[in-house]
């Protein structure tokens, strides 16, 4: 039998047939309800908490846009697919399902403009997410969604209501029972004070499904360090915080790229007085593995019902391929069809995982 497709990849086709029948606009509901099922992680932060550099930093690439304001107006779904040894790293959008990008400037540019083509260059936000898919041997199987960060003010050119769209649309996420949150903290300000912990602490109280993430560690004052809050005694959560040291705004001037930042990180966390005897559960390569490992069981725990779900999507296809009649609607049926296609291989392949699948499909 060829090796069996790990969980998190099958999630993330399921999740962009789901995006391709809701760009059909057919109807939608037992779809909306399966991607609610399906468990992702949500990264959540202020704004300069280091969300970005985070996601980078996971990536081991660079690509996402940058700068000062909102630079984030429209959620970004990433889905990293781990390939073999040796193979040409590379990204695809949902949106452009034709065209590989090797050139990660290309995709930075490509999610402003995308971007763009929605909020109409100015300052808005949109809820419609963008899909980006990056393969490569250097990455986990994960699947991120990146959010507008908080805000307290509106700046120029932006409606006061966006302190508020902003907060709603990241609630959005993280109040379903499934998304996993990612709350990113920054170390050099007093973590009662933390947008993402607030938040958190709001749609998850019991902590089960937050993971805290404690960026900007250089940055604290001398004699200070985040202990209290690396060792649970700030703000308990049921999983383990993980502090970050990410690029600083001098080592993106200076072009550091991602591969000696990762260095960097770890070599600060194996000489640190204070943290090297954490240091083998510090740094955004441990914290990839995490959710990765975390996410899988996730999915693995999750398996009956998605199932069910599948199969009751099933059943609204046919029905609905049913009233379709093939002459009429060529396009819309194809689509279907092959949604329908999609999820029967699903309900097959969950069930082998299920009965029998080997533990860790990942490798
Ligand atoms: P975002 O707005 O939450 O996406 O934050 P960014 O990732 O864009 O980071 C905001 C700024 O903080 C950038 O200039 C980063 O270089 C800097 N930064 C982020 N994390 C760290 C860190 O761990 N250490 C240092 N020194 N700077 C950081
Ligand atoms: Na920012
Ligand atoms: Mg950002």
């Amino acid at each position: 039998m060829a090796t069996m497709e790990s969980l998190i990849g099958l999630v993330n086709r399921i999740q962009r047939a789901c995006t391709a029948l809701g760009d059909y606009g057919g109807d939608e509901q037992a779809f909306s309800s399966l991607w609610d099922a399906l468990p992702s992680v949500a990264v959540v932060g202020g704004q300069s908490s280091g969300k970005s550099s985070v996601l980078e930093s996971i990536v081991g690439r660079d690509f996402l846009p940058r700068g000062s304001g909102i630079v984030t107006r429209r959620p970004l779904v990433l889905q990293l697919q781990q390939t073999e040894e040796g193979e040409q790293e590379y990204a695809e959008f949902g949106h452009l399902p034709q065209r590989r990008f090797t050139d990660f400037s290309l995709v930075r540019k490509e999610i402003q403009d995308e971007t763009d083509r929605v909020t109409g260059k100015t300052k808005q936000i949109s809820p419609v997410p963008i899909h980006l898919s990056i393969y490569s041997p250097n990455v986990v199987n994960l699947t991120l969604i990146d959010l507008p960060g908080l805000t307290k003010v509106a700046v120029e050119g932006q409606p006061e209501s966006i302190v508020q769209d902003i907060e709603n649309m990241v609630q959005s996420y993280v109040e379903k029972p499934n998304c996993i949150i990612l709350a990113i903290s920054p170390a050099n300000q007093d973590i009662a004070t933390s947008d993402a912990i607030k938040l958190a602490r709001e749609v998850d109280p019991s902590g089960e499904r937050t993971f805290g993430v404690l960026t900007k560690l250089d940055l604290m004052d001398k004699g200070t360090n985040a202990l209290d809050v690396l060792e649970g005694r700030s703000y308990r959560l049921q999983r383990p915080w993980v502090g970050i040291v990410n690029r600083s705004q001098a080592d993106i001037n200076k072009n550091v790229d991602m591969m000696a930042a990762r260095q960097k990180e770890r070599e600060y966390f194996a000489t640190s007085p204070d943290y090297s005897h954490l240091a083998s559960k510090m740094g955004s390569e441990y914290l990839a593995k995490l959710l990765s490992r975390h996410l899988e069981s996730v999915i693995r725990a999750r398996i009956p019902s998605i199932t069910s779900l599948i199969n009751k999507s099933i059943d609204e296809l046919e029905s609905e391929l049913g009233h379709l009649g093939r002459p009429i609607a060529v396009d819309a049926g194809a689509q279907l069809y092959t949604i329908l296609e999609l999820c029967r291989a699903f309900d097959r392949i969950f069930k082998e995982h299920l009965d029998g699948g080997r533990p860790g499909g990942d490798r």
